[in-house]
């Protein structure tokens, strides 16, 4: 989605804009822009430059910034909704006497009749843009004081917006102002930040504040200050971010997917290890008392892409454990189709960026239904982290790579932790048996390692069937979940055509597709539907597939029918997803590699989708 970056400061701007919008470039762009305040002869003039495609030519365009002076200025990258990308409806736009600039993030629902509104009193629109409404009407109520303008022109926008302000009459100074699309505040030394996103301002700053909806934001050299719309100024804290600059860059692997990859068995030992306490799980951070927990009489698992694919596995693993029923939802369905969710159902929205569109109006709807909802979310501070009423915090660390892998991974080790408390709390799990899941918690991200340490047999299998046209990943029961995201990982980087079934359901239509040259991977890590997968994998193989199957050492029967086979170590029935998925990965990645594609930055894709 479309990223926003600001600074004013005492340093020259345009440097620290390009420098900020590379590092939002995983949000997924297809232009971008900045606009500084340059110091004429004539006096203060705000200059825009954009470019379309990569930043490459926006850096080439500016000598990386160099080119522009001024020490005030907004930058964006855009991620095409109305309007074609092209350099016309890039960010920022002006408004007509080219004195106020804007940058926008999300959609403004009703600029169709705000456009012809504004078109009958003579204002002329040269973009497709929705965001072209925002710079006319703050002309249009500009009268010298520029939060007297916002706030009239948040009365007639709808939609969804995080909006960076300048004009050109205050030279040193950004407003900006958000509903419901992310945007965070920076604060040092040298000056003050707006952001999308932490990682844009790493390099220069931890301190920052997560706006809320509809605050408006006035930053200047040495100064914040913070209004709400009917114009007070309010107070708001600042927190230190833990991140560090590092975890932000490649750190000498070839993508950011691969190194995030790797950091998998130190992003779940950071998730797990500091939740297990003298041997029990121990989750302080729910806002649940036992009595709570023994109350709970279903769970409803609301979550968008790979976060939804854990929530899959989060309904095999929960019923299993903790013997409660377990539903689960898209959020984009869930958002709308009236849900009836009985007494006493926990409500769990699950989400890296914490900003998802979808998963943040779903859990604004189940919390309007009056249920309680507990988040899984990696962006401390983020929306559905501030929103939910308990947060699960992640400790995966920045994500860049648009393809997901150590917030998957991090979310699963939070669905066991959660499983294992309320199935102790409802007694539900013997004691035997706790401790010894536990115990086997504690040694995942070692055994994540080990699968990280054989990556090159996976490597000549992803160069083997790079080709590929077609590829189904089929299981049963908790293998069907991982095929699910195993699916959606080689779809999203490598373009292949892939689909995930249940391998019993395969027959039931789909197994017409099966034929000479279609790959099958067969995922059967599960031991009392082995045999029955087999039986799958030999019903597609006797059709002409290849079939690359994935089990556990020790079964070895699967080379009876398999072309290839890739082994993971041997673990707890309901944590075998933890590893299956780290090949699944892998195979994707290298794929992706493979056929020489962007892995970082696949086509039409972005990070966070803070648009529906
Ligand atoms: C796939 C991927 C997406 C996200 C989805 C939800 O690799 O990353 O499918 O999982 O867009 O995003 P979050 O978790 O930020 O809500």
């Amino acid at each position: 989605m479309c990223g926003i970056v600001g600074y004013t400061g005492v340093m020259e701007t345009a440097p620290i804009l390009i420098e900020g919008l590379s590092r939002l470039e995983y949000r997924g762009y297809d232009s971008a822009g900045i606009a500084v305040v340059s110091p004429g002869n004539g006096g203060p003039a705000i200059e825009i430059i954009k470019a379309r495609g990569r930043l490459q030519a926006l850096r080439e365009m500016t000598d990386n910034g160099r080119a522009v002076r001024g020490t005030c200025g907004i930058g964006h990258t855009r991620w095409a909704t109305h309007g074609e990308p092209s350099v016309v409806n890039a960010h920022p736009h002006f408004s007509k006497d080219k004195k106020i600039a804007v940058v926008h993030n999300g959609i403004i629902e009703n600029y169709k009749d705000l456009k012809e509104w504004l078109g009958k009193k003579g204002f002329e629109f040269i973009s497709e843009t929705d965001t072209e409404v925002v710079a006319h009407l703050l002309d249009y109520y500009y009268k010298g004081n520029p939060l007297e303008a916002i706030c009239k022109m948040l009365g007639r926008v709808r939609g969804s917006y995080a909006l960076g302000i300048l004009f050109q009459d205050f030279p040193d100074k950004i407003y900006a102002v958000r509903k419901d699309s992310p945007l965070i505040i920076g604060t040092s030394d040298q000056g003050n930040f707006i952001a999308s996103d932490v990682p844009a301002i790493l390099k220069y700053t931890k301190t920052v504040c997560y706006v809320d909806d509809m605050d408006i934001v006035e930053l200047s050299t040495d100064h914040i200050r913070f209004f709400n719309t009917d114009q007070e100024e309010i107070q708001k804290e600042f927190k230190t971010v833990q991140w560090d600059a590092k975890a932000a860059e490649k750190e000498g692997f070839e993508h950011f997917m691969l190194k995030e990859i790797y950091e998998q068995p130190k992003a779940v030992a950071d998730t797990i290890s500091p939740r297990i306490k003298d041997g029990n799980v121990v989750l302080d951070e729910l806002e649940m008392t036992e009595e709570d927990i023994k109350k709970i009489s279903r769970i409803q698992m609301v979550a968008c892409g790979s976060a939804y694919h854990v929530c899959m596995c989060g309904k095999y693993i929960l019923e299993q454990m903790a013997k409660i029923p377990v539903d689960v939802d898209l959020a984009s369905e869930f958002r709308y189709r009236q849900p009836i969710l009985g007494d006493n159902t926990l409500v769990i929205v699950i989400s890296q960026s914490g900003e998802t569109a979808d998963s943040l109006a779903a859990l604004r709807e189940a919390k309007k239904l009056g249920h309680k909802v507990l988040a899984i979310v990696n962006v401390v501070g983020s929306s559905i982290a501030r929103e939910a009423d308990s947060v699960l915090y992640t400790w995966a660390g920045p994500e860049i790579s648009v393809a997901t892998t150590k917030a998957y991974s991090t979310q699963l080790a939070a669905i066991y932790l959660i499983a294992l408390l309320f199935g102790r709390t409802r007694e539900v799990i013997n004691q035997e048996d706790y401790k010894k899941y536990v115990a086997e918690l504690g040694r995942l991200p070692e055994k994540i390692q080990r699968i990280l340490d054989e990556k090159e047999r996976i490597q000549w299998l992803a160069n083997k069937f790079s080709h590929a046209k077609d590829v189904f990943f089929i299981g049963r029961g908790l293998d069907y979940a991982i095929s699910m995201e195993g699916s959606l990982k080689l779809k999203e980087i490598s373009y292949i055509h892939s689909e995930a079934y249940a391998a019993g359901e395969l027959k039931h239509g789909t197994i017409s597709l099966i034929e000479n040259g279609v790959l099958v991977i067969g995922v059967a890590t599960q031991p009392e539907l082995f045999e029955k997968e087999i039986s799958n994998l030999v019903e597609v193989r006797s059709r002409g597939a290849s079939v690359l199957g994935l089990t556990l050492y020790g079964n070895y029967a699967m080379e009876d029918i398999a072309d290839f086979t890739i082994y993971v170590p041997k673990t707890e029935d309901y944590f075998t997803t933890s590893l299956a998925v780290i090949p699944l990965q892998l195979l994707a990645y290298y794929i992706s590699v493979a056929r020489g594609l962007d892995v970082d930055k696949p086509r039409n894709l972005a990070k966070s989708v803070t648009v529906e």
